[in-house]
Order: structure tokens, then C-alpha cells, then sequence
């Protein structure tokens, strides 16, 4: 056996058993390094007769070669040792974690949908705080100081005087006060009373406000506006019925039934909003609050409605009990995911 190829052997030996990447590195700084054993030999080449050169110069070109070729293939081992090392402690039979996807709530569901038809009517969302003046909450609405609504048995009142709005119809007036006619908005939100509680009654409860004000507006075009909503989203076969009514903001006004199986006693008219033609008190109220005549009763009439958002979802998704909404019960809210 040539000298060269005697160190092969012993390299590749040495390779193989060298037990981590340190002592490789020595085993390649001994081998091939600038004084390494390989080096030395290119420098023993030039003393060796002309025609024995090529013959050991390809030998020691193989011989580096496999050298090379050895070590990198003892680096990739311990590299791929390294890995699995890592992964060792991670058991992959173990399931993940679940996260949970969450849904809209009913509310939130029945809320869209009602927006889209009002949209598409042509109506512009509009908004005001739940905490209201009495200005917006009865005053502008022709609500006399002697209003049961007024009481504090029926009102959440602050100490400041202001009070948790018992109606979203406060956006009438704030809408009216801070735009000109014609306007057409809706206006979604939480409401607040004193009601006894029951499967129809909660303390907070949600409607959607409508107020439409231009010229020449009637009950026709009430009557029509609100038909065509409750069939948009109820079929065109439900049946509803307008019923006279009084609100001191409106004349004349009504209130709106639905029929419904939704309640356990079954099939039963509900109630689900109340509406009117805005009364010329309102938009002196507001003309006054303005100091113009932007709302001039004899030019300007309009319609307005409050939809009991609550009440439409119990009918849309067949709930019974209008308490399940705010009871967070997980078992009730995956049925609408
Ligand atoms: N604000 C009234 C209520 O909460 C509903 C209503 C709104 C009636 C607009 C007429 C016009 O009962």
C-alpha cells in the first residue's frame, strides 16, 4: 500500500470515530489543515522524480477527496443528531390545542341583516350615547314633565340628572339637530327601562330607530316602508297588523304586531315596534334647540319607527325567552354559529 493511501485509512478511521463535532475539527485540521499531513505531502511532490509526480499527484488528489467527502458527511450526522435531539422531547402523538372559533351573536346577526334592508331603502346609520339629556330623551320628544315615562320608577336616572335612554328615539333629535331635511337614518342601540322581567320584557333591551323627513311624506309611505322591511326579513307571507296608538311624539302612531310561534304558548301576536308620523311639536323642539327653521312643520313632515331588536330576533331564530341574549349560555349562542 502507497504512504498515501495508508493515510487515507487511518483519516477515515479517525473520522468515523470521532465522537462530536470538536474532535472532528482536529481530525481535519490534522488532515487537511495548512501544516496537516495532506498539505505536507503537496510539498514532498515537488522533491520526487519528474515521472513519478502525475501518478502520486492524482493519488493525492483522490486521497483529499475522500478525506473532504468524509467530513462533510460527519457533519451532516451530527447535525441531523442535533435535530432529532431537539425533537426528541416533543411528543407528536399528543393532540394540539383547539382554539375555539367564536360566531356572531343573534343580535348581532338579526342586527345585519336588518341593516342591509334599510340600506337598500336608502336609509344612513346613524348614533347617540346611551346616556342621554332629558332634553333628547323626552323634552324635544313632546314628552311633558308629568310623562309616566318620566318616573322614577320607570327611568334610570343619574345623580347629574341625566338618564339611561329609554328609547333609541333620542336620535331623532340629535340627528335632526346636527343635519337639515330631507334625512333618512337609522339609528340601532341599547335601551334602557324598569320593566318587570319576563320572556318578553328585559331591562336592556336593543331597537333600531328609523326617521325619515321630506316633503309630503305619509302614513302610506310608513305603511309601506315598515311592510316591506318586516317581509324582506320575516317572508312575505308573515303576517302583521298596524294597530292605533299613542306616543306624544308622533300623530297619528301605531304599533306594529307580528305573528309568531316562537313563544311557548304558541302561535301569538308580539308586539314589535311603534311608529307614527312625526308631530310638528318635535320639529319646533328641534328647530328651536337649532335656532333656525331648517324643520318648519308647515314645509317638513316625516315618519318615524323603533323596531324592538330583541323582539325581531325571537321571531327570526325562534327563541323563546327574550333573557337567553344576555345570559351568555354557551349552549344557546353555538346554535346561531
Ligand atoms: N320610542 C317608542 C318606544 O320605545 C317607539 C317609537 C319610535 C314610536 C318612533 C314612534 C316613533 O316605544
Amino acid at each position: 500500500m502507497h504512504p498515501l493511501e495508508e493515510l487515507r485509512e487511518r483519516a477515515l478511521a479517525q473520522i468515523a470515530s470521532a465522537a462530536d463535532e470538536r474532535a472532528l475539527e482536529a481530525v481535519r485540521v490534522q488532515f487537511l489543515g495548512r501544516q496537516g499531513s495532506v498539505s505536507q505531502w503537496g510539498e514532498t511532490m515537488k522533491t520526487l522524480p519528474k515521472e513519478q509526480k502525475p501518478i502520486v499527484g492524482k493519488l493525492l488528489n483522490e486521497v483529499r477527496q475522500a478525506i473532504t467527502a468524509a467530513i462533510e458527511q460527519r457533519v451532516e450526522y451530527f447535525r441531523a443528531e442535533r435535530e432529532s435531539a431537539a425533537v426528541a422531547s416533543i411528543d407528536i402523538s399528543l393532540p394540539g390545542t383547539q382554539h375555539e372559533r367564536g360566531s356572531l351573536h343573534p343580535l348581532t346577526q338579526m342586527l345585519d341583516r336588518a341593516i342591509g334592508i334599510f340600506r337598500r331603502m336608502g336609509f344612513a346609520l346613524a348614533e347617540g350615547p346611551d346616556v342621554e339629556t332629558e332634553w333628547h330623551c323626552f323634552d324635544a320628544l313632546n314628552t311633558p314633565p308629568d310623562h309616566p315615562a318620566r318616573n322614577e320608577q320607570d327611568t334610570f336616572f343619574l345623580p347629574d340628572g341625566r338618564v339611561l335612554r329609554t328609547h333609541t328615539s333620542t336620535v331623532q333629535i340629535r340627528s335632526m339637530e346636527s343635519q337639515r331635511p330631507p334625512i333618512r337614518v337609522i339609528a340601532p342601540g341599547a335601551a334602557f327601562r324598569r320593566d318587570e322581567v319576563d320572556a318578553t320584557h328585559s331591562a336592556q333591551f336593543h331597537q333600531i330607530e328609523g326617521l325619515y323627513v321630506d316633503e309630503d311624506v305619509s302614513v302610506a309611505d310608513l305603511k309601506g316602508a315598515l311592510e316591506f322591511f318586516l317581509h324582506e326579513l320575516f317572508g312575505a307571507d308573515a303576517a302583521i297588523r298596524f294597530r292605533p296608538h299613542f306616543f306624544p311624539f308622533t300623530e297619528p302612531s301605531f304599533e306594529i304586531d307580528v305573528k309568531s310561534k316562537a313563544l311557548k304558548a304558541g302561535e301569538k301576536w308580539i308586539e314589535v315596534a311603534g311608529c307614527g308620523m312625526v308631530h310638528p311639536a318635535v320639529f319646533e323642539a328641534v328647530d328651536k334647540s337649532r335656532g333656525d327653521d331648517a324643520y318648519n312643520p308647515e314645509k317638513w313632515s316625516g315618519y318615524a319607527f323603533g323596531l324592538g331588536m330583541d323582539r325581531l330576533a325571537m321571531i327570526l331564530f325562534d327563541v323563546p325567552d327574550i333573557r337567553f341574549f344576555a345570559q351568555n349560555d354557551l349552549r344557546f349562542l353555538r346554535q346561531f354559529a
